[in-house]
């Protein structure tokens, strides 16, 4: 029972959307019926510009250290892993949103900085490095998760955070699909802020 009640917790704290009650609140619109149509971070960059932005960045990141926290807290390290990746899930596809969500970047790097922060915190500067120099956001996340779970795997990792680490990094390029081809064909949104 009390199992249930935190993977639901977990799965129903992935599917706030600030993005979206951001949009709804202050242009009123749906984030994603504009600019790439994500509900996230960098789309509300560029369509509703920098403040609202960070606001976003924040407040899902949370949801990735809380659903973690819960877990922790409430049972022990294993759930702390799928309360984390329920959280990822219910952000990506929220019932309440009719399964429309994000892809899910900032919760992962939550999940990240609670399970192994010096490795999350590695893995963000090279994030960072690769936006200056490509100004593509989706390669960026996308080299972000994969490198923290390749680093847990060569640092000896506890194998359920590698796991955990693999399940997050597919459904990071899962939810980049269309980033990915947009990649290959040279046709991604370079990194860009609505000007005010
Ligand atoms: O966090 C999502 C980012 O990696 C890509 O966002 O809006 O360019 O598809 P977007």
């Amino acid at each position: 029972m009390k199992i249930a009640v935190l993977l639901m917790a977990a799965y129903f704290l992935g599917n706030f959307s600030p993005a979206f009650f951001l949009g709804k609140l202050t242009a009123n619109i749906d984030i994603r019926e504009h600019g790439s149509g994500n509900a996230g971070t960098t789309n509300v960059m560029r369509v509703l510009g920098v403040k609202l932005a960070i606001l976003v960045l924040i407040c899902d990141l949370l949801k990735g250290v809380l659903a973690v926290w819960m877990g922790r807290y409430f049972s022990g390290e294993t759930m702390a892993g799928v309360c984390g990746l329920l959280a990822v899930i219910g952000h990506n596809w929220p019932v309440l949103l009719r399964f429309k969500g994000g892809k899910g970047v900032a919760t992962t790097m939550g999940v990240g900085f609670m399970i192994h922060p010096q490795l999350a915190w590695i893995c963000l500067v090279v994030a960072i490095v690769i936006i200056i120099i490509t100004r593509y956001v989706s390669l960026a996340s996308m080299s972000g998760v994969l490198l923290w779970t390749v680093l847990l795997w060569k640092t000896n990792g506890e194998s359920a955070h590698i796991w955990l680490g693999i399940a997050l990094s597919l459904l990071v390029f899962y939810r980049h699909r269309s980033n990915i081809k947009r990649i290959f064909n040279g046709t991604e949104n370079r990194f860009d802020v609505k000007k005010s």
